[in-house]
Order: structure tokens, then C-alpha cells, then sequence
């Protein structure tokens, strides 16, 4: 087959959601840092996201990034809740344009699991100790007053008034990500954060239109995804992550991600990212096999019953892999976060593996001319071809690459 006929892998098929259009289905999936400064972003974050365009990824999202200050877990969380954050993320935006990939944000609130301290710690609430060092404790909000874990800090119960002002938060939060740059925004319903707190009889025990039945317990989420979407411009995607299931003891399943799926559809939601657990804390994940691809059945039940587009998350290291799961209609994305962290060049790699004409398309074209010629000098040279290497004017010593690869010494 000529390159012309060669079939375009999946992947690396260009997908156009409302008037964005990714160059491929790879995207780079929600990664917190824990490395702002007051919520906005510095050097750490032009780099570490900086790199997964480099590498080629689709679309690149940032980390979790909440709509209120006391909506982040730790003092280093990342926010946009305040107008001089916007210049700070329109820079590693525009960096990531012009690399060719889609900058995406994931807009959140932990609710009940602020006031913490980081992974590199222990997690753990806020202290007195802390507050001495400058850190003083704040209190999350939640449906209801319960904790995320035993013993841990007792959340305020929102009432109206703060639904209230934290969907105004949501909607100003989205318009600050339009001025920055984004191209896609994502709604974090998942692990165990505000939404996913009012979505689970877990932590929503309230007895108003906010709680009781799937239908009000679903309603804070929909009430967020209509101020976003309306703030949002209409030619633009909107994701929402969900936990497809959760709890130990099943207390979300399928049946409930199918009817919120349905419901989010209808409120103007374009792709539904599948991940699941998280409302219990994160010793107490959804038991589920951690193999790889583990949470793409959730995606493909989504995508064939309510008949939206998702993404596949989840242990997706191999490009054979993710390319089944697009050609079997799992999904429509594939998204990436530790893989891509070991391994930001993933793309490129993935692009060679499945046999895309041009992989090095992929890179900016100054990577890609030297790594051409690396690939010429290669092809010109295969392993154990015997050759002279020049030593000065009058002396050719033979040389096979493979001998000395051997631990052989160079004959001279
Ligand atoms: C360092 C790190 C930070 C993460 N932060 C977020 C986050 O901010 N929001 C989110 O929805 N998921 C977050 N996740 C979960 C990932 O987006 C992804 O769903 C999960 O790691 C599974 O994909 P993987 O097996 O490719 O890593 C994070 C994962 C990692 C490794």
C-alpha cells in the first residue's frame, strides 16, 4: 500500500467537537500539581503542560482547577477565581496553540475535602500546628454536614444562598477561561468533589430539591452544567468527568451514570469522561481491577446507550490498545495521564507503532528535521553495516557499530 492508500489510524484521525478541531484523539487527562502560587499557575506549569503538547498530544489539559479559593484542597491548588490568574494561564495557553494542540481546563471544587495537606504528605486536615506556620485551616463546603472521612474536618452544608453564589463561581470562573484561552471546558463531577458530593447518597442527605431522589441529588450538577454551558460560547465543547461507578457497597452504578449521561446530553454536554470512584476518599476507590483499560467498558456503555461521545481513561499505555478502542466504538478520545508523564513523547512513539505515514508531523518542525536526519543516518547505516571511521587524514579505522555495542574495543 502506498503512503496515499495507507489507512489513517483512529488515533491519529482528527475529531472536530462543535468548531474546535483536535489533530488526534489523544488527550492529555486532568493531572493536579499541587505546585500554584495563590491558585495561579508559574514556570512548573508552562513546562510539565508545555511538554505534552510537544509531544503531540490532541488536546492538553491542565489540572483540576477550582472556582473558588476554598474550593481547593491545599494552599497550592490550582484556581481561576480570581481575574489576575487569567493573564498567567493565557500564556501557557498560547504556548500550547502554537504547538498544535487544544488547551483544556478542567474546572472543579473539592466541597467537603478542602483545608488538607498535599499527596507528598499525608493528605490530612489542616491543624493548629499548620495555621502557626501561616496555614490556617479553612471549612469545605458539602451538601451536608458530613466528612469525607471519620474524624476528618465536618464541612458546612450549603444552603441556598451558597448554592447560589458557588454556581455564580462555576459561571465566572468560565468566562475568566475564555479570556485565557481555553478551547475546551470540563465540568469535574468525578472523585468525590462538590458535584459528585451532591450526586451521592453518600455525602447528599439533604430533604430539599437538592437531595432524596437521583433527579435532586442530580440537580446542583445540572444546575452547574446549564451556568457553564450558558457562560460557555456555543461553538465551543463541553466536557463532564463522572465517576461511572463508586462506592463500596455500589452505591452509584451504571443505571445512575446512564440517567445522568442522559441528562447532561440534553443540558448541552459534548463528551462524557469516564472515570470512576472516589466519594469515600481515596483509600476506598470503587474495588475495580486496576488492568489495563480498566474504566473503557464504561465508556463504550455510555456511548451506546445515550449516544454521546466519551473518553476512555484508565491504564492505556499500549498505541494497539487505544487504537481498539476507538476502531471497536468504546470511544471517541483516549485519555492519557501517567503514561503521558512517563513518557510525554507517547504520541510520536504511538504514531511510529501504528504506521501513520508521517509521525514526525506530529512535532514542531524543528524536532522533527533533526530527528529526520537521525532517521536518515539510520536507514543508511542498519545495525552491523561495516564501515571506516577516518581518525586523521591517513587513517580509516573498520567499525561495525554492533561489535562495539558488544563491549568489543575499537581496533585502530
Ligand atoms: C498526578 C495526577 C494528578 C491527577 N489529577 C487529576 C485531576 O486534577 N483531575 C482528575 O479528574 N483526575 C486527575 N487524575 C486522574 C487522571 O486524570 C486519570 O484519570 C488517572 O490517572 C487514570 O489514568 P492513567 O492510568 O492514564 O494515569 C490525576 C492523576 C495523576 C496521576
Amino acid at each position: 500500500m502506498n503512503d496515499q492508500n495507507r489507512e489513517v489510524p483512529l488515533l491519529f484521525t482528527p475529531i472536530q467537537l462543535r468548531s474546535v478541531v483536535a489533530r488526534n484523539r489523544i488527550v492529555c487527562s486532568p493531572m493536579c500539581q499541587y505546585m500554584s502560587d495563590d491558585g495561579g499557575p508559574a514556570e512548573w506549569q508552562l513546562v510539565n503542560f508545555g511538554r505534552f503538547a510537544i509531544g503531540g498530544s490532541g488536546i492538553v489539559f491542565g489540572e483540576e482547577t477550582a472556582v473558588e479559593a476554598r474550593g481547593r484542597k491545599t494552599y497550592h491548588c490550582a484556581g481561576l477565581y480570581n481575574d489576575l490568574h487569567v493573564t498567567q494561564y493565557r500564556r501557557i495557553n498560547d504556548f500550547i496553540k502554537s504547538l498544535g494542540s487544544v488547551p483544556a481546563i478542567q474546572l472543579g471544587h473539592c466541597g467537603r475535602r478542602a483545608s488538607a495537606h498535599g499527596p507528598l504528605q499525608d493528605r490530612a486536615p489542616l491543624t493548629e500546628e499548620d495555621a502557626r506556620r501561616g496555614l490556617q485551616p479553612w471549612q469545605g463546603l458539602a451538601p451536608s454536614a458530613i466528612p469525607a472521612t471519620p474524624g476528618g474536618s465536618v464541612p458546612r452544608a450549603m444552603d441556598r444562598d451558597d448554592i447560589r453564589a458557588n454556581i455564580a463561581a462555576w459561571r465566572e470562573a468560565t468566562l475568566r477561561s475564555l479570556d485565557a484561552g481555553y478551547d475546551i471546558v470540563e465540568i469535574h463531577g468525578a472523585h468525590g468533589y462538590l458535584i459528585h458530593q451532591f450526586l451521592s447518597p453518600v455525602s447528599n442527605q439533604r430533604t430539599d430539591g437538592y437531595g432524596g431522589s437521583l433527579e435532586g441529588r442530580m440537580r446542583f450538577a445540572l444546575e452547574v452544567t446549564d451556568a457553564v454551558r450558558d457562560a460557555w460560547p456555543a461553538d465551543k465543547p463541553l466536557f463532564f468527568r463522572i465517576s461511572s461507578i463508586d462506592g463500596t457497597g455500589g452505591e452509584w452504578g451504571m443505571d445512575d451514570s446512564l440517567a445522568l449521561a442522559r441528562e447532561l446530553k440534553a443540558h448541552g454536554v459534548d463528551v462524557i469522561d469516564c472515570s470512576s470512584g472516589g466519594i469515600t476518599g481515596d483509600g476506598t476507590l470503587a474495588p475495580l481491577p486496576r488492568v489495563p483499560g480498566y474504566q473503557a467498558a464504561y465508556a463504550r456503555e455510555i456511548k451506546k446507550e445515550v449516544g454521546i461521545a466519551t473518553a476512555a481513561v484508565g491504564l492505556i499505555t499500549e498505541p494497539s490498545h487505544a487504537e481498539t478502542i476507538l476502531r471497536e466504538g468504546q470511544a471517541d478520545l483516549i485519555a492519557l495521564a501517567r503514561e503521558l508523564m512517563d513518557n510525554p513523547n507517547w504520541p510520536l512513539h504511538a504514531a511510529r507503532a501504528l504506521g501513520l505515514s508521517e509521525p514526525l508531523d506530529l512535532v514542531h518542525a524543528r524536532e522533527a528535521q533533526r530527528l529526520k536526519l537521525r532517521e536518515s543516518h539510520r536507514k543508511e547505516y542498519p545495525p552491523g553495516k561495516a564501515v571506516d571511521i577516518p581518525f586523521g587524514p591517513e587513517e580509516n579505522v573498520p567499525y561495525a557499530w554492533e561489535a562495539l555495542s558488544a563491549g568489543a574495543r575499537m581496533r585502530r
